[in-house]
């Protein structure tokens, strides 16, 4: 008999560990259709603001071949239509949804989450570490230990059942601190990492950076190594549940951040390179790599590194 891959995380049963991330899906249309693929364990919205988001300058998002660079500038439609599309999408679906928010200013993170909670999404991820809007908010909340513990209690204050995950960086050397302090704080797990950097691409032919912020966010297989470590640093520090991601695109990739001690893992850039049905695939391969390997239960190599 084979593996079983069904996973459960805060006391929520998923059907798969995959699932897709916030970041360069945009459309609650895209998510909709990704809630039918049988890979997906569940689905996480676009970080959701007060106020509706037109985003950056295009082109938005590009490759640079082992990765991709992206500054969206968290385009997305606002609270208000926010709240219709996860009513929606939660018809269509029954896989867990995660609604991530993002405040600009600290004090609108307690106010989103409580709107948000009105839609009964199954948790709420605070997205603490955007690394595209710095001339908006200033460096990451994700970045200074205190800021973020106190972006988690005033959430936990207002919400109180349904868990918070909180969305944190690698751009820090504080990130040990961060996710204790987050722990302690009272968040129910830890989502990890974000995108890498800002970095910037450059078209030689035309003498101008790529993207039309000039900088973005660096995702993909180019950043994996750094989201392992990232991963096994918070998985040696807490003891909530992580969502680990970043570069996962094949079966060995998924299983290697639950080695690292990742219970859920997103998948984002590969969807954007390969299209939706990567999932099925690296479900797939993650299947036949534990029945080759012996690997009964993903329990038995979760931070087993
Ligand atoms: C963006 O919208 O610029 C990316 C979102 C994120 O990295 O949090």
């Amino acid at each position: 008999m084979g593996i079983n891959l069904k996973t459960t995380f805060c006391k929520i049963p998923f059907t798969s560990p995959l699932i897709s991330v916030s970041g360069i899906v945009v459309e609650i249309s895209q998510n909709i259709k990704l809630a039918q693929i049988k890979g997906i364990g569940g689905i996480t919205t676009k970080s959701i603001s007060i106020m509706p988001r037109e985003g950056n300058p295009i082109p938005r998002v590009a490759s640079f071949g082992i990765g991709i660079i992206n500054s969206v500038g968290l385009r997305n439609p606002g609270i208000d239509q926010g709240i219709i599309d996860i009513i929606s999408l939660k018809k269509q679906t029954k896989k867990p949804i995660i609604a991530s928010i993002v405040g600009f200013q600290l004090y609108e993170l307690p106010i989103l989450a409580k709107r948000v909670a009105v839609a009964k999404p199954d948790f709420i991820e605070l997205n603490l570490s955007c690394p595209n809007v710095d001339d908006e908010i200033g460096r990451p909340i994700a970045t200074d230990p205190l800021l973020s513990a106190i972006a988690v209690m005033e959430v936990k204050k207002v919400v109180k059942n349904i868990p918070i995950i909180a969305k944190l960086t690698p751009n820090t050397p504080d990130l040990k601190k961060v996710v204790f302090e987050v722990e302690e704080a009272g968040a129910d797990a830890i989502s990890a990492i974000n995108a890498v950097g800002p970095g910037m691409i450059i078209d030689f032919k035309k003498r101008k950076p790529v993207i039309g912020n000039r900088i973005g966010g660096l995702s993909g297989p180019a950043i994996k190594p750094i989201a392992l470590r990232c991963i096994n640093d918070i998985y040696k520090t807490v003891k909530i549940p992580i969502i680990g991601m970043g570069g996962v695109s094949n079966g060995q990739d998924a299983l290697e951040m639950i080695m690292a001690g990742a219970t859920l893992v997103g998948v984002g850039v590969a969807v954007y390179k390969h299209g939706q049905q990567v999932f099925d695939k690296i479900f797939k391969e993650m299947k036949e790599i534990c029945n080759a390997e012996g690997i009964k239960s993903l329990k038995n190599i979760r931070g087993i590194i």
